[in-house]
């Protein structure tokens, strides 16, 4: 009786999860309900961290999942933060400080694991998106050979609020990698966007032969062209794309081309589209080797407008502030502000609150490529006259960077800005996050710090903060274990007759509590108490008179684990 009353409680809370607006500051839901009477029992978190490595960047463990995601080296001041959970992949192993695993994390501002995927060949872009009205998370890895660092040829995973993977978007068609092969699934990893129609734009790379002579190049030069992507989503069949080598000029192009002519590995990388957005009729798209974003009308495939970071494209000048600040990585800063171009080898182009007067535009500036590491990589938020008018020029609304710990990204990187009106800014090639408060727009406003590697040891592609539920497929995970009591149980332990309990359930966001069954057998399970959630493992210390115990949340149990 009374555990089917709190089975339908459990359910009741299930079922309101995803719709409720109610939540807390992390976007985890509190059991709020009336729960039974069973006993609160204590429980404490029991991560483990790892540091004892030079070359391994910290990480956590557990007792009842096998992940080890770094454990968030965070600097916070206490202002309020942003609702949502963190997105991040790190998705390169190399150097001293490397991370212990390659895959996409979900956590908390405050460092507690949410969701470890199974370790990933070179995941990037994980993020939350909605299909159809639901929500999903989505990523990307490549498949098969990849001769192009930064460059990708491979698969969109799309995983429900489950985590079962609903769709694994394998574009086919006939894009050269540049290797004397042919792409066996042609999604680049830069982008990957769900529209409105419920359709995924890509970004993709083809190796192709290209006239470069008015760049200084020769007639018969290899350069990688780049492609949107409209595919359909259950097919992967293609339903639009635009290349771009037959829109842009090439004399757009920031990328170096040798005098002597260039192999098909070494194919110029004209344009290194990087962003696609899709707003309305119109597709937005960022290319960091032309330094300029594009607003291209879907209908008539032409150009409406650009933006480009050293002339302004067709707004005009832009802002001279957004202070261009130089610096050797580690050593004391030196502001310059005789060479401004506040946007320059730029990732992450997006538009927001598009009307007929006026749009904002928000990037991660780099200021940086491979060559040149010096120049410190801001965050930048613009407002934009629309139609484009060189005598209203645009608008320096935000220019985000952290005066107390420049960061040089030479690729990758995100800026976003959140629902509350912080900003919040993936590194890329630096394995740094930070959310800044909307005081940035007028100076420093540095809220939220987290390190997830050594610089230098792994990056992230991007980083986001968003708001995600998910209620996992598999049920939570429980083991026993005889081991010593931690010192922030002692005082709720009898120690002569206790074992250990740690249960996890990865990926589960809604749950603030388990309730713990225990009895003399698999068949004789009585409700003996209820505990409080704690990070991503809670343990909790169960009399090892019990043969057997099972741990149960929001109705889902967790297998029955004898203690002998
Ligand atoms: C690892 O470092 C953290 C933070 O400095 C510290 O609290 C913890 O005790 C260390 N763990 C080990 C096993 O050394
Ligand atoms: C690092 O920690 C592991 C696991 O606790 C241990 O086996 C190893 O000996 C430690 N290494 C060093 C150098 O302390
Ligand atoms: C955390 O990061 C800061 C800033 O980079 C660094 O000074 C500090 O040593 C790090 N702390 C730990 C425990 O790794
Ligand atoms: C890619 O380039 C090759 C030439 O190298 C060309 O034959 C092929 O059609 C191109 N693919 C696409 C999708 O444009
Ligand atoms: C930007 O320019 C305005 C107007 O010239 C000036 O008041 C402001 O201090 C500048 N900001 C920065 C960050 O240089
Ligand atoms: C978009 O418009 C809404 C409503 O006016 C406003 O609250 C929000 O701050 C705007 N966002 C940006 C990025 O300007
Ligand atoms: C310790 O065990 C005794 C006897 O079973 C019980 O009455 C008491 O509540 C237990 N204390 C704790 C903290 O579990
Ligand atoms: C979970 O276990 C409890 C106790 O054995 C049982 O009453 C309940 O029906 C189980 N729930 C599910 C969904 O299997």
């Amino acid at each position: 009786m009374a555990t089917s009353v709190l089975a339908s409680l459990a359910a009741f809370v299930y079922l309101q999860a995803p719709l409720s607006a109610a939540s807390s500051h992390h976007g985890l839901r509190h059991r709020s309900l009336g729960h039974s009477s069973a006993p609160k029992m204590c429980s404490a978190s029991s991560a483990e961290v790892v540091n004892n490595s030079t070359e391994i960047f910290p990480y956590q463990t557990f007792h009842s999942f096998t992940g080890t995601p770094p454990r968030l080296n965070i600097t916070a001041n206490g202002e309020e933060l942003a609702e949502g959970l963190i997105f991040f992949g790190p998705n390169t192993e190399s150097g001293a400080g490397k991370p212990k695993e390659v895959t996409n994390f979900i956590m908390t501002d405050t460092g507690d694991l949410v969701y470890a995927h199974p370790p990933t060949r070179a995941p990037t872009d994980f993020k939350a998106q909605t299909l159809n009205g639901k929500p999903v998370v989505t990523y990307y890895t490549p498949v098969g050979t990849q001769p192009f660092v930064g460059i990708g040829w491979g698969n969109v995973h799309i995983l429900d609020d489950t985590y079962k993977e609903i769709h694994t978007v394998c574009p086919k068609l006939n894009l050269h990698k540049g290797d004397g092969t042919i792409a066996e699934c042609g999604s680049d990893l830069h982008e990957h966007y769900i529209t409105e129609d419920n359709t995924l734009l890509t970004t993709a790379f083809n190796v192709t032969q290209y006239d470069l002579t008015p760049l200084g190049g020769t007639a018969d030069d290899w350069i990688l062209n780049a492609i949107v992507l409209e595919l359909d989503i259950e097919s992967g069949e293609v339903l639009w794309q635009w290349s771009l080598i037959d829109h842009i000029p090439i004399l757009q192009s920031h990328a170096g081309v040798p005098k002597n002519g260039v192999k098909q590995t070494g194919a110029i990388d004209l344009y290194h589209m990087n962003s696609i957005q899709s707003i309305g009729d119109y597709i937005f798209i960022n290319c960091r080797h032309t330094w300029s974003s594009y607003l291209i009308n879907r209908k008539t495939g032409e150009i409406e407008w650009t933006i480009d970071g050293e002339t302004g494209g067709d707004f005009g000048k832009l802002p001279e502030n957004g202070t261009f600040v130089s610096t050797t990585r580690h050593s004391q800063s030196v502001i310059h502000t005789d060479r401004i171009c506040i946007q320059s080898w730029e990732h992450h182009g997006r538009l927001h609150n598009m009307t007929e007067s006026s749009v904002v535009l928000s990037y991660f500036a780099n200021n940086n490529n491979a060559a040149t590491k010096e120049a410190v990589s801001k965050g930048i938020v613009l407002e934009l006259t629309l139609p484009p008018n060189p005598d209203s020029p645009p608008k320096l609304l935000a220019d985000l960077y952290d005066a107390t710990d420049l960061q040089n990204a030479w690729a990758e990187g995100s800026t976003d800005i959140l629902s509350n009106g912080n900003y919040f800014m993936g590194y890329g090639s630096a394995s740094v996050i930070k959310e800044y408060g909307p005081g940035a727009a007028n100076g420093q406003d540095v809220r939220w710090t987290g390190l997830f590697d050594a610089i230098g040891g792994g990056d992230s592609y991007r980083a986001f903060k968003q708001v995600w539920h998910a209620t996992p497929a598999s049920p939570p995970s429980l083991v026993i274990s005889s081991g010593n009591i931690p010192e922030s149980l002692s005082k709720c332990t009898n120690s002569s007759d206790s074992a250990l309990a740690y249960v996890s359930w990865n990926g589960a966001t809604d749950v603030t509590s388990y309730d713990v069954y225990a009895g003399s057998s698999e068949d004789d399970l009585e409700l003996i108490g209820t505990v409080d959630k704690q990070g991503f493992e809670t343990v909790f210390p169960i009399h090892s008179t019990y043969a057997a115990v099972m741990v149960s949340a929001l109705d889902r149990n967790s297998s029955v684990v004898k203690i002998n």
